[in-house]
């Protein structure tokens, strides 16, 4: 409670010189040329002889690695890495999860975007114990290919396991794949600070930086893709690369563009859209995932450079004082081959059919104000919006604010459809929407299949981390 007195006052008090990042020392960084090439995660052994079953073991435990060249640091990985291995599956399959928490803490482990029963949710509902096991069982369901991704949800406690290491990447694939085969590459976006001593920097919230933390969200001035800083991906002039891009950061929104190329857009949280969409940037927020088909139009020996452009979703207050600046996330180099031969897209994807609105039953209002919804912090012994099996339902999600907040649900996906009153122009599944500053996003979504107490919250985690999070239950 102190805590947050301290931080309604903040946005009003803070003296600006105050609000300025504190400046640490940073652990040299590797600089060396072609040498780092961008790596995917590992993957996960299949122990399942069962050609539909996927079963694989998670180990959540303290490792020590060197993020940053020449310093090693305390972590948490999954299975000895961070990020932690890719979790590949097909649609339909039944996926066997051991989990083993070797951490001195509480964790859950949350397949953030998957629709999946409720006692497979790893929200705070269900900690796992220092030193216990859990299992989880679920299959996945048909239609929901696409990216999605991994990461310990423990009351209290997210913010502080993702960001010293514990996330890590799941890809549906789907039996028609309506894309030709294309070199593919997983992206998973990260941020980090360090203390001279090479440990994560995660200041106590009250201490000037842990209160500037609390209202931005933890971002850290070393940006990392796949655990790697600035890498390089080769392309061959005339190729199209198929990139998945996750942000697992706890709160940096990234505004990705390849400067002198457009992306195609293909996809989001819950896979491809309908169409392709040909875009010179796509806002990345929290949690949220896309596709893209990065179309090799340079020529043989060119460079380019995928960026984050400057985004301000931050409260005057507590804006970074080096927030206009460009990040420079990956170098795209183009090899001497020959050009590729051109490859056929098919003008339509997959078809994405709309929720009826008519069969809405319910209009919700959410509001969303700093640290708060609908005025309340979570309480995990309180139902904050019932609802009943199969409903319909339009949100209206409130920024009240003057600061972003990217609205998550969990266990079902979404379609938005409208912001500030203009209706969203092309139709998509997504399980998290990033609500501009006093903007307001309608959703519809049907809570089909699985009752439980559902968990809709902030995707800043220190945000959600400090109850910035309701309670849904369907029943
Ligand atoms: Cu990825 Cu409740 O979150
Ligand atoms: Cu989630
Ligand atoms: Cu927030």
């Amino acid at each position: 409670m102190r805590a947050r007195l301290l931080l309604l006052t903040l946005a009003a008090s803070l003296p600006l010189q105050a609000c300025a990042p504190l400046r640490h020392q940073q652990p040299p960084v590797a600089t060396g040329p072609a040498a780092n090439t961008l790596t995917a995660p590992i993957g996960f052994a299949n122990r399942s002889r069962d050609p539909n079953t996927v079963e694989v073991t998670l180990t959540a435990s303290p490792a020590r690695l060197s993020l940053v060249s020449g310093v090693e640091t305390d972590v948490y990985a999954y299975n000895g890495t961070v990020p932690g291995p890719t979790l590949e599956v097909r649609e339909g399959d039944r996926v066997l999860v051991h989990v083993r928490n070797e951490l001195a803490e509480p964790t859950t482990v949350h397949w953030h975007g998957l629709h999946i029963p409720w006692h497979a949710d790893g929200s705070p509902f269900h900690p796992i114990r220092p030193g216990e096991q859990a299992d989880f069982e679920f299959t996945i369901p048909v239609g929901t290919a696409g990216t999605y991704w991994y990461h310990p949800h423990p009351h209290h406690m997210s913010r502080d396991q993702v960001a010293k290491g514990l996330f890590g990447a799941i890809v549906v694939r789907a039996a028609d794949d309506p894309l030709p085969p294309l070199p593919e590459k997983l992206l998973i976006l990260t941020d980090s600070r360090f203390l001279p001593d090479g440990s994560v920097d995660l200041p106590p919230v009250q201490s000037p930086q842990g209160r500037v933390d609390f209202e931005n969200g933890w971002e850290g001035d070393l940006l990392f893709v796949n655990g790697q800083i600035a890498p390089t991906i080769a392309i061959r002039s005339g190729e199209v690369q198929r990139w998945r891009v996750l942000n697992a950061s706890a709160a940096r929104v990234y505004r990705l563009a390849i400067p002198g190329h457009t992306l195609l857009h293909v996809g989001s949280d819950g896979g491809l859209f309908e169409h392709a969409v040909e875009t010179a940037e796509v806002l990345l927020s929290s949690s949220e995932r896309v596709e893209l088909l990065v179309r090799g139009t340079g020529s043989p020996g060119d460079t380019a450079v995928l960026q984050s452009l400057p985004y301000d979703r931050y409260i005057p207050q507590t804006r970074p004082a080096d927030w206009q600046r460009t990040r420079d996330l990956v170098t795209l180099t183009y090899t001497d081959e020959p050009p590729a031969p051109s490859v056929a897209l098919p003008a339509t994807l997959r078809p994405v059919l709309p929720l009826d609105t008519t069969q809405a039953t319910t209009a919700r209002v959410i509001s969303l104000t700093q640290g708060f919804i609908n005025g309340k912090a979570m309480d995990l012994a309180r139902v904050d919006e019932r609802t009943s099996l199969g409903a319909t339902e339009i949100w209206q999600i409130e920024n009240l604010v003057g600061m972003d907040h990217p609205f998550h649900l969990h266990g079902f996906r979404f379609q938005v459809i409208e912001r500030d009153g203009v209706p969203e122009p092309y139709r998509r599944w997504e399980d998290t929407v990033n609500v501009p500053k006093h903007e307001t996003v309608r959703i519809i979504v049907r809570f089909d299949d699985y009752p439980g107490k559902w968990m809709y919250h902030c995707h800043i985690l220190d945000h959600e981390v400090h109850g910035m999070m309701g309670i849904l239950e369907v029943k």
